[in-house]
């Protein structure tokens, strides 16, 4: 199959949690204002290196991300939004002129949400059915039509689950973070269900790991041999 290089980034907190479970609206604890200056830059930086940004609809929902380059360093890679039934607001900061944005929608997506997406500017792939999108055909079309040799997925969990269980990183890069953020209902890496295509764990090996300052960078690659 043809796709770009695919690796997920994410921020996990020393209890393996991603985000504390919100609704739209509530604002997100983990925030900027948590994070180090030399992890933003590594976080500005890994977006400075694709080509693509991916996510889930509850990024933007939930933190209204604008998903571009941080002080103006550099280009701002397309934005990628996975939104089954095309239900992203119009007024998504995601929109903006920062880049160009491509919303993957499916089959039933209504015709009147594309198309005021459309006219916002969005590039438009349909792939699958229902609210959750065919993933390696829209890889191809992020290839093909929209030049994206290298794609990073930055979140949520459930899209990375949906990543992992297809088969589709070619890394995982994790920073661990020195902070607990708690909650059993909290947002882990890969949410949603711990029960796996044939059944198989999915398995990585570590390629590198840095400390920086409090934090820890890693990141694994897939691993067919059991460890
Ligand atoms: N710490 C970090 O590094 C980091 C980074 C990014 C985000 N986050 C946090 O992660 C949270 C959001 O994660 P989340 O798990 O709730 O949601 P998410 O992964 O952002 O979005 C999932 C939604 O995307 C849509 N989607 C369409 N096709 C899909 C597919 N094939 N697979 C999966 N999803 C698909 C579906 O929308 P519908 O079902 O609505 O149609 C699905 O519910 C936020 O709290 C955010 O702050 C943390």
């Amino acid at each position: 199959m043809v796709r770009p290089f695919t690796f997920m980034l994410v921020a996990v907190s020393l209890d393996g949690k991603i985000s504390p479970r919100r609704s739209p609206g509530q604002p997100n604890p983990v925030g900027p204002g948590l994070i180090s200056d030399e992890i933003m830059a590594l976080h500005n930086r890994q977006r400075a290196s694709v080509d693509g940004i991916m996510v889930g609809l509850n990024c933007i929902l939930l933190d209204d991300s604008r998903l571009s380059l941080r002080a103006g360093e550099g280009k701002s890679p397309t934005r990628v939004v996975l939104d089954g039934l095309a239900e992203m607001p119009v007024t998504a900061r995601v929109l903006n002129e920062d880049a160009p944005t491509v919303v993957v929608v499916s089959h039933d997506a209504p015709i009147d949400r594309v198309k005021r997406l459309e006219d916002r500017g969005a590039g438009i792939i349909v792939s699958g059915r229902g609210r959750f999108v065919d993933l390696p055909p829209a890889l191809e079309r992020l290839k093909e039509d929209h030049g994206i040799e290298r794609l990073m997925v930055e979140g949520g969990g459930t899209v990375h689950r949906s990543m992992i269980a297809a088969g589709l990183y070619d890394e995982l890069r994790f920073i661990l973070c020195p902070f607990v953020i708690g909650g059993s209902r909290s947002i882990t890496p890969a949410g949603r269900s711990a029960f796996w295509p044939r059944g198989e764990i999915p398995r990585y090996r570590l390629v590198e790991n840095k400390t920086l300052g409090y934090y820890i960078y890693l990141v694994y690659k897939p691993e067919m041999e059991r460890p």
